[in-house]
């Protein structure tokens, strides 16, 4: 893992798109796309760079990591919905090319069945941005989730739930049920791009990062994943034990070499 402490959210947005863009500037690249507010600073900036500076999604498709199950595709909170309107609709990726999972699929063990196909037709995917939970998860893969696990249905924990209810009416609103991509499917992408902003992410980003690799802490799965950066402010790198040596590997890091 290469963890890369930044001053701020800003700053961790621009790296982040750094390396998105040396992606869609190597030919034609699949992007794995996650929601929730921690890459919105991402988003945000590439679509900044998409109207100033020319750079096209126009090779690119995306894959996004998860969907709440029972939502209608057309609901505005479903994953669907959100990175249409975040990111997706303002640049310019062509028709067809942003893939998602249905919520409301009649048979969801086999729609899971179809997406995994679906990564795999489109030759895996290149670059996978990851944010986490306050109880180390990703995508939806909850605690305790099988760090061999594949798209599936899972439950959201009360803590999960409690923490998505601002983006529902009422918490109630939130769903109890999911499809995610799993662990497996999530480090077979070549690249992890796991995002952390915020103290309320210390404690979750230290137990990834240094703590041992368990289920309990499922983003501990990226330890085992060649090539994961680590992309966190000053808040989400506070409880990090070894910050020090961090920041002197990439006060030193060499010129020549990319994230
Ligand atoms: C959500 C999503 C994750 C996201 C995480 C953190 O439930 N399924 O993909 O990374 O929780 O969300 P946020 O970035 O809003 O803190």
């Amino acid at each position: 893992m290469e963890i890369v402490i930044l001053p701020d959210p800003d700053a961790v947005a621009r790296t982040a798109a750094d390396i998105i863009q040396a992606s869609l500037e190597n030919g034609h690249a699949v992007l794995g796309l996650a929601t929730g507010s921690t890459p919105l600073g991402t988003y945000a900036e590439l679509i900044r760079r998409h109207r100033d500076e020319g750079l096209s999604f126009a090779d690119a498709e995306a894959f996004t990591l998860d969907e709440y199950l029972g939502l209608p595709a057309e609901h505005p909170e479903s994953y669907r919905s959100v990175i249409r309107r975040e990111f997706t609709d303002s640049v310019d990726f062509p028709d067809g090319a942003i893939h998602s999972l249905d919520g409301e699929a009649p048979e969801p063990e086999a729609e899971a069945a179809r997406y995994e196909a679906a990564i795999s037709a489109a030759g895996g995917i290149d670059v996978q941005i990851l944010g986490i939970g306050t109880d180390g998860h990703v995508g939806f893969n909850e605690p305790m989730s099988s760090l061999a696990s594949r798209t599936r249905i899972k439950t959201l924990t009360e803590q999960t739930r409690r923490d998505n209810a601002r983006f529902f009416p009422s918490p109630e609103d939130v769903p109890h049920h999911v499809l995610t991509q799993g662990l497996a499917t999530i480090r077979e992408a070549r690249h992890l791009l796991l995002i952390g902003l915020g103290e309320a992410k210390a404690p979750a980003i230290a137990a990834a990062v240094e703590g041992p690799l368990a289920a309990g802490c499922p983003a501990s799965a990226l330890q085992l994943h060649p090539h994961t950066t680590v992309l966190v402010d000053e808040g989400a790198a506070s409880r990090l034990e070894h910050r020090g040596y961090y920041q002197y590997t990439l006060q030193k890091k060499p010129t020549w070499q990319s994230f």
